[in-house]
C-alpha cells in the first residue's frame, strides 16, 4: 500500500516491480514517489544519463495517477537529479554525483530523531532551480538597484568602525530594535517597545526559535495550505505534527483550525503565500479567539507587506491581539536583500525570555556590523526612501506584466494575488497538469522560466497555475516574458489540436 493507494501486483515497467519502490507515508504521493526515485537513484537502481521509466507505464506498474508521477519527476528535476527532454521523457541527470548532498550516497543510519525527519523532507521547490534562463520568473528575486548596494557598502564601512570587535548583543544592536519598533508602529500599528523587538537571522531563524520553545515533538501545529515550504520543512524537521487547513479568497478557514486544538498557528494575513489573499478581518478576530480559548500561539509572518500597490494594508494582525498570543516576524529579505539574513520577531510578553534565551544559544547574537549599518539606514531616512523608489519599480514591473500576460494569453488565464508583494499567481483553467508541464517545457526552449504553484499545495489545487516572481526582471524584460508565454500557450493548443486530429 502507499498511503491509501493499492500496487498493483502484476504490473511490470521495465523490469520494476512495485516492491522496489518504498514509500514512506509521509505527505503526498508524488513527494513520496520522489524520494522512492532519489534514493533508487543514489542506490544506483537508475544510472546517470540513462532514461526514467515512463510515465504511463511507471504510473501503471505502481498504481497511481499519471499527473503523480509527473510530480514527482518535476521535482527531481527541480532538484537536478534528473532532465527532461521533450519527447524523449525524463532522464536521470549525467552528473547526478554533484546534485546530491555531500553524504547521501552513504549507508549510515539517521543519527537522531531530527536528522531522520529531515533526510525525510521533500526537496525544496522553492529554491531549486533548473539551468536559470534569461527570462527567469523564479519567486524571491531581489530588486537589484546600484543605489541601494552603494549607500549600503557606505553604511557598512561606518558601521564598522562604530560595532566594535566584541560580542554583540544576543537580542539585538539596540538602536536598530529601536528603529524596527518605531517602524511597526507607524507601518504596521503595532504597539511595541524596543524591549519586545528580537533580532533574528530572517524568518527562518525566526520559526526555528519559536519551534524551539513552544513545540515538543508531536505537538499540533496548523499551517496554511498552500504554504511556505520553508516554515512547514522547518516544522516537521522539529518533529510537529503538521495540520494542513486549506485557504480561500479570504485567506485560512478559520473555521477549520479550531478542531485541530493546535499549540501554534502559522498565517501569512497580509499576502497569503503564494496564493495572495488577505485575511479578512472577521478571521482574523476568530483566529485571535481560538489562539486565546486554546491557549494557541500565532505565527504571523509578514513578509511583504511594505510592498502595497492598491491602498494601505490592513494592519498587522498583532495590531489586534489583546491576548498577547501573536508572534510577529519582520524580513529585511525583500525590503533590502535576502543575502542580508536579517529579520526581527516581536515578541508576546509571555515568550521574550524563552525567544531571547533561544536565540542566545543558537548564535549568541546577529552579525554586530550588519545590525549597525541597517540602524543607520534606517535612522537616516534612506530606507524610506529605497522602500518608496522598490515599490514604485515593483508596481511598474507587475503592471507591465499584467497588461502584457491579459494582451497575449487574457482569454486562458486568472490573475489573482497582485494586489501586494512581490508575485503573482497565473491560474490556467482551462490546462490540464501534463499540459501545464509541456508549457514549462516549451517556455524552457524559449528561455522563460516558468514555476508551477501546485508544489506548494498539500492538496492539489482544481487548476494548474503558475507562482510567477516579478521583481529579479525589468520592465522591457517582462514585456517579453508575457509575449513569450503567450507564444508558448498558443504551441501548445497547436500541438494539442494536431493530436487530437
Ligand atoms: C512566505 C515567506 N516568508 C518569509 C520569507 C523570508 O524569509 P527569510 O527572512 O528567512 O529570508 C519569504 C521569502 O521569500 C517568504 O516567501
Amino acid at each position: 500500500m502507499i498511503g491509501n493507494t493499492r500496487i498493483g501486483p502484476s504490473a511490470r515497467c521495465q523490469g520494476l516491480r512495485p516492491k522496489d519502490f518504498e514509500f514512506d507515508g509521509q505527505g503526498p504521493l508524488y513527494e513520496q514517489l520522489a524520494r522512492a526515485l532519489k534514493r533508487a537513484i543514489i542506490d544506483g537502481r537508475f544510472s546517470p544519463g540513462r532514461p526514467l521509466p515512463p510515465t504511463r507505464s511507471l504510473a501503471k506498474t505502481l498504481n497511481l495517477s499519471r499527473n503523480t508521477v509527473l510530480g514527482a519527476y518535476e521535482l527531481l528535476c527541480a532538484e537536478a537529479l534528473a532532465t527532461t527532454r521533450g519527447r524523449a521523457g525524463t532522464w536521470v541527470a549525467s552528473d547526478v554525483q554533484a546534485a546530491l548532498p555531500a553524504g547521501s550516497a552513504s549507508s549510515i543510519a539517521a543519527p537522531s530523531r531530527y536528522a531522520a525527519r529531515t533526510r525525510r523532507l521533500p526537496a525544496p521547490t522553492l529554491g531549486a532551480r533548473k539551468p536559470p534562463t534569461r527570462l527567469d520568473l523564479h519567486y524571491g528575486e531581489p530588486v537589484t538597484d546600484p543605489r541601494l548596494f552603494h549607500s549600503w557598502r557606505r553604511k557598512l564601512a561606518a558601521a564598522a568602525l562604530q560595532a566594535g570587535p566584541r560580542y554583540p548583543d544576543p537580542v539585538g544592536f539596540r538602536p536598530l530594535r529601536r528603529a524596527i519598533s518605531e517602524r511597526v508602529a507607524r507601518r504596521r500599528g503595532i504597539v511595541c517597545t524596543e524591549e519586545d523587538i528580537l533580532i533574528v537571522a530572517g524568518t527562518q531563524q525566526a520559526v526555528t526559535l519559536a519551534a524551539r520553545v513552544i513545540l515538543d515533538e508531536g505537538d499540533p501545529v496548523v499551517i496554511e495550505d498552500p504554504s511556505y515550504q520553508y516554515v512547514a520543512d522547518t516544522l516537521t524537521a522539529h518533529g510537529a505534527d503538521l495540520k494542513f487547513v486549506a485557504t480561500d479568497e479570504h485567506g485560512l478557514m478559520t473555521s477549520e483550525v479550531q478542531a485541530h486544538a493546535a499549540r501554534m498557528i502559522c498565517v501569512t494575513p497580509s499576502h497569503q503565500f503564494p496564493s495572495g489573499s488577505i485575511l479578512s478581518l472577521e478571521r482574523r478576530l476568530e483566529l485571535l479567539k481560538i489562539a486565546s480559548s486554546h491557549g494557541s500561539w500565532i505565527l504571523e509572518d509578514d513578509y511583504d507587506s511594505e510592498f502595497q500597490y492598491q491602498g494601505r494594508p490592513l494592519p498587522a494582525l498583532r495590531s489586534l491581539d489583546l491576548g498577547d498570543r501573536v508572534i510577529y516576524i519582520g524580513s529585511f529579505s525583500k525590503t533590502l536583500f535576502p543575502s542580508v539574513r536579517l529579520g526581527y520577531v516581536v515578541c508576546p510578553a509571555g515568550l521574550r525570555a524563552d525567544l531571547c534565551a533561544a536565540k542566545r544559544m543558537d548564535d549568541l547574537g546577529s552579525p554586530a556590523i550588519e545590525q549597525a549599518a541597517l540602524a543607520a539606514f534606517i535612522q537616516s531616512g534612506q530606507f524610506a526612501k529605497h522602500l518608496r523608489a522598490t515599490v514604485t519599480e515593483l508596481r511598474r514591473r507587475r503592471d507591465v506584466l499584467i497588461e502584457g500576460l491579459r494582451r497575449h494569453a487574457g482569454a486562458h488565464i486568472e490573475i489573482q494575488g497582485a494586489q501586494s508583494g512581490v508575485h503573482l499567481v497565473v491560474w490556467l483553467p482551462r490546462l490540464t497538469f501534463a499540459q501545464l508541464d509541456r508549457l514549462i517545457e516549451l517556455a524552457g526552449e524559449r528561455d522563460l522560466g516558468l514555476y508551477p504553484i501546485h508544489p506548494s499545495y498539500r492538496v492539489r489545487p482544481p487548476h494548474p497555475g503558475l507562482l510567477v516572481g516579478y521583481a529579479g526582471q525589468t520592465s522591457p524584460a517582462l514585456k517579453t516574458a508575457a509575449a513569450l508565454f503567450g507564444e508558448c500557450l498558443e504551441s501548445l493548443h497547436a500541438e494539442t489540436r494536431k493530436s487530437l486530429s
